[in-house]
């Protein structure tokens, strides 16, 4: 399967957990639709773990839990697909799941001409309870093959976490998708940690293998299952900004059946998706911390080329004190000076448009986990 955009979509883990359910399922479908997230591109909606029965059936079936999807997952495909949404569902490539479910080890042929057969589009596969004597290379080729032979396209989302130096093979595997890190948690401290390994490894990106910087937690408020003390509207601000500049798939994971206006707002951001969803796929690249103060890795700015020619720009603030002045010229982001081009910068954030000033992007400060999300156009 080629997948020629990040995955935009919901997932059930970082607010429900284990208390997942067909009406729930149904609701969140039907709020997808109704809220407009929909049709602003994020058409995935994913089941985690904790959907099944605990042991298989005689013939080695996987089952769903007969209290929580009282008419088995085709019903729930079916209604999901009716409602012009994709259908996605979670294993494991070791014996069980993360939870403490079956997983597909050893069942993985099996388990894909199931998910086929219910109409599933989506798999995610996590990396709990692997067997020591076969490689992580190996567990996700066998997934993706039993996937393509399966007759149905199933996007793969792979979730080893980045462990085993994930980055080094996953992308010969077969996964559209893949997981750089640990799990997520509705803090800002979560933010930033994931947003420093990002930037370790340079945010990877591969051909038809996009790199999940794992699941938003943007509007969680410090409510549900990987709750803590959560974040205000800056902060996911920046964790979304950082997220989608890097190209990584955007699955919400907030109860957006109770979202505020707030919430609404940033997923709902169409110029921000856009610079997500550019059709050039370019990696973002680093213009090194600039800061007139000090050079920080706490402060990073990225830039990104787009397909029409415009230049996206992020500069984000992770750390806790306020940033000195921030700039980019236009030589460092390919855009000469005298290229006579008429060159305008939008804030994504607040709509407004400037004139660079003398040939420079200046953010004069930055308060402390803040950021600035242009899209400089040229014309
Ligand atoms: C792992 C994954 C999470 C989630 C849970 C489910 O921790 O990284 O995203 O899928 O398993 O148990």
């Amino acid at each position: 399967m080629v997948v020629y955009k990040a995955p935009l979509g919901y997932n059930t883990w970082n607010t429900f957990g284990d208390e997942i359910n067909e009406q729930l399922i149904i609701e969140i479908a039907d709020t997808l639709v109704s809220s407009g997230l929909r049709d602003v591109g994020y058409d995935y909606l994913v089941i985690d773990d904790c959907w099944s029965e605990k042991v298989r059936d005689e013939n080695g079936c996987l089952v769903p839990d007969k209290e929580k999807f009282p008419h088995g997952m085709k019903y729930v495909a079916d209604y999901v697909h009716a409602k012009g949404l994709k259908f996605g569902i979670y294993s494991c490539a070791g014996a069980l799941t993360c939870a403490g479910y079956p997983g597909s080890f050893r069942h993985e042929y099996q388990d894909a001409k199931t998910f086929a057969e219910w109409g599933v589009d989506f798999l995610k596969y996590d990396y709990c309870y692997r067997s020591k004597s076969v490689t992580g290379p190996d567990l996700y080729r066998k997934m993706a093959l039993a996937l393509k032979n399966s007759g149905r396209d199933i996007l793969f989302s792979a979730c080893s976490w980045g462990h085993d130096e994930t980055h080094k093979w996953i992308d010969t595997t077969g996964a559209n998708m893949w997981r750089l890190t640990g799990d997520i948690k509705d803090s800002w401290n979560h933010i930033k940690s994931l947003a420093m390994q990002a930037i370790d490894v340079d945010a990877v990106n591969y051909i038809n293998c996009f790199t999940d910087l794992d699941m938003l937690i943007v509007g969680m408020n410090g409510k549900g299952f990987c709750a803590l003390d959560g974040c205000s509207f800056d902060e996911y601000v920046s964790h979304f900004s950082f997220w989608a500049l890097m190209g990584s798939p955007l699955m919400i994971g907030c109860d957006i059946r109770e979202m505020d206006e707030n919430t609404m707002k940033i997923l709902g951001n169409k110029d921000v998706l856009a610079i997500n969803q550019d059709a050039d796929l370019r990696r973002p690249f680093l213009l090194c911390g600039v800061d007139s103060q000090s050079l920080s890795a706490e402060k990073p700015i990225y830039a990104k080329v787009l397909e029409n020619g415009d230049v996206a720009l992020g500069f984000f603030n992770f750390s806790d004190k306020r940033s000195g002045h921030m700039f980019v010229t236009l030589d460092m982001i390919g855009l000469d000076a005298d290229t006579r081009l008429d060159i305008t910068v939008q804030d994504l954030w607040s709509g407004e448009e400037f004139k660079p000033d003398n040939d420079t992007i200046l953010v004069k400060r930055l308060e402390p986990h803040c950021c600035k999300l242009f899209r400089v156009k040229v014309q």
